[in-house]
């Protein structure tokens, strides 16, 4: 057995958890602790990106799903969305050839109609060129808000329902499920949140309703394989009950 086949297996019996949705949060304060403009914390927040999703993989993550971009960030100064928008092509662009090799398979959450086209494009041109890799799964929540989400799965239902597509006595919690953005993809086990911050903001709220939070200091750019593990140590920690009793009072 190859030596990473040996650590993953190895990693499945500390009962890692399959999905991992991340809140890359800080970069600003991480640049202004520095005296740098809060561009230079972004460019350095993916660094930390690429590091984490290689950890991921050597750790046997299978999803890693991550908030790049949320619907409410448009509320920022134009120069840093423009900076964010650049560093989102700069990212596709360079980095999105070595996923690929690496069996990435990259799925994108969030609007799409209101983006500059030319970032509509790349973001389809990454889902396309991987969407036969069976390693590491990465969401990508671009452009992303979770009542948005949940909104726009009620117009597919009422739509489909209309058409004659689906019984409305049909709609449940699973075939709702499906009209979210990425039908398919199993809720988080583990939400981590960087820089010390305590709230979703908005991210994966359908998908959060059982999910563990674990709460880093660690402003994102410093993030690393350390950091991840630690958050995961926490994670396993935890007794997840799912309304439950726990183990060893049930029978
Ligand atoms: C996270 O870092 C990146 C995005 C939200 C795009 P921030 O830019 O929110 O950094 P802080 O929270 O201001 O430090
Ligand atoms: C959440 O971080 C969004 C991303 C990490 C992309 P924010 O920095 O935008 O969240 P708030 O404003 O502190 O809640
Ligand atoms: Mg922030």
């Amino acid at each position: 057995m190859p030596e990473a086949e040996i650590q993953k297996d190895a990693a499945a019996a500390f009962d890692v958890p399959r999905h991992v949705a991340i809140i890359m949060d800080g970069n600003g304060r991480w640049a202004a602790a520095r005296g740098l403009p809060r561009a230079e914390g972004h460019r350095r927040g993916v660094e930390a990106l690429r590091r984490t999703i290689r950890a991921a993989g050597e750790i046997g993550i299978k999803i890693v799903t991550i908030f790049s971009f949320s619907a409410e960030n448009w509320s920022r100064p134009a120069s840093e969305i423009g900076e964010l928008m650049g560093l989102l092509r700069w990212f596709v662009r360079n980095d999105l050839a070595e996923l690929h090799k690496s069996n990435v398979r990259v799925r994108v959450i969030g609007e799409r109609v209101s983006l500059e086209p030319d970032i509509a494009r790349l973001l389809v041109e990454a889902e396309e060129l991987t969407k036969n890799n069976d390693g590491l799964t990465l969401v990508v929540a671009f452009n992303y808000g979770a009542r948005q989400e949940i909104v726009r799965a009620a117009r597919g239902i009422a739509a489909a329902v209309k058409r004659g597509d689906l019984n409305l006595a049909d709609v449940d919690m699973d075939s709702f499920a499906q009209f979210l953005d990425a039908p398919g993809i199993p809720d988080p086990d583990l939400i981590i949140r960087t820089s010390g911050e305590q709230r979703l903001s908005n991210f994966l709220l359908w998908q959060a309703a059982y999910s563990e939070l674990v709460f880093v200091p660690t402003y994102w750019p410093d993030f690393d394989r350390a950091a991840l593990e630690f958050a995961i140590r926490e994670y396993q920690q935890r007794e997840r009950r799912f309304g439950g009793l726990a183990a060893q009072t049930g029978s």
